[in-house]
């Protein structure tokens, strides 16, 4: 299966009160035409971050963008990012502007590519509603007017309005309860099924992650520790970060961090329980078994 996208050595960094973050320090990720990719890491690794990079927000301090080969980190190349690659947030009321009805404010998207009259639009916006499982009056309502559920509904048929390759979720369930987010995800493995759409999953949440994705990335402090195939990262987790995130997925507890930013060796030095001195030099990548790689020098 090809790669659609493809990030190389992607770096960016911030500055904040005088002190630089590399939100983003070199990675390495590629997605699978066709597939459910998860990003996974807590709070401040990056996920963001790459999201809004790949849709063009951030200009990278180093590496590639490739959306099917073409370097989509350049300039001119804005138009392919907006045609093929979409987001949808994690807070639906925050996504719609209060005072547009849902069919202006899908008409809106639609006719950036799509210039059709109102009842041909009209048509089309309740067939993507009707994908989305959403039924045809909805179209009239504000988003007050609908529940939290329906609004993410209405974000995702308006991710899918123009088609695109693919599609960026970051955290598009974490405001809703646990049955309507449940029901989210199986809209989109739904969706990835009948539509063959490319879907990046970020979440903080491995458990939940298991079940809509085909693939994981692992992150930690701007880089990727680990990544393969779902089961085998989900079953068999090698990096003791990984190991950890899988735990507090399992717990119900919010994982708490915040140790002080180390600039060389392995990024998770300074809260792994395993670490040694080589430790203390960045840690290359190791296959694990075929298809399974860890960052760390301590594989199991
Ligand atoms: N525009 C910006 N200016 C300065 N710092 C930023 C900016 N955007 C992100 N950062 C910093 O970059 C780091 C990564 O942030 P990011 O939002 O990508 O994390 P995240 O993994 O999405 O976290 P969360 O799970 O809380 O959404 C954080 O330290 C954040 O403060
Ligand atoms: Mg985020």
């Amino acid at each position: 299966m090809e790669n659609i996208l493809e990030v190389k050595n992607l770096k960016v960094y911030f500055t904040q009160k005088r002190r630089l973050v590399k939100a983003l320090d070199g990675i390495d990720v590629f997605l699978k035409k066709g597939s459910i990719i998860a990003l996974a890491g807590e709070s401040g690794c990056g996920k963001t971050t790459l999201a809004k990079t790949i849709l063009g927000f951030n200009k990278p301090n180093e590496g590639n963008i490739y959306f099917k080969e073409e370097d989509i980190t350049l300039k001119k190349n804005i138009e392919l990012i907006r045609k093929n690659i979409q987001i949808v947030f994690q807070n639906p009321f925050l996504s719609f502007d209060p005072r547009y009805t849902v069919f202006r404010s899908l008409y809106e998207t639609l006719s950036v590519f799509n210039p059709v009259d109102k009842v041909k639009a009209q048509d089309i916006i309740i067939g993507k509603l009707s994908e989305v499982e959403l039924t045809p009056d909805v179209i009239n309502r504000y988003p007050h007017q609908l529940s939290g559920g329906q609004n993410q509904r209405v974000a995702i048929a308006r991710s899918l309005m123009n088609d695109p390759a693919l599609v960026i979720l970051d955290e598009p369930t974490s405001n809703l309860d646990v049955t309507t987010a449940f029901k989210i995800m199986d809209l989109i493995i739904r969706l990835q099924d009948n539509h063959g759409v490319t879907f990046l999953f970020i979440s903080h949440n491995l458990k939940l992650l298991r079940k809509v994705s085909h693939y994981f990335f692992i992150m930690y402090r701007g880089k990727i520790v680990e990544h393969g195939p779902k089961d085998l990262v989900y079953n068999n987790p090698q990096h003791p970060y990984t190991q950890l995130l899988k735990e507090a997925s399992n717990q119900k507890v919010k994982q708490v961090s915040q140790d002080s930013p180390k600039d060389e060796g392995c990024p998770f030095f300074n809260r792994c329980p395993k670490k040694k001195d080589a430790c203390l030099h960045e840690p290359t990548k190791y296959e694990v078994e075929p298809g399974h790689f860890i960052y760390c020098h301590f594989p199991q």
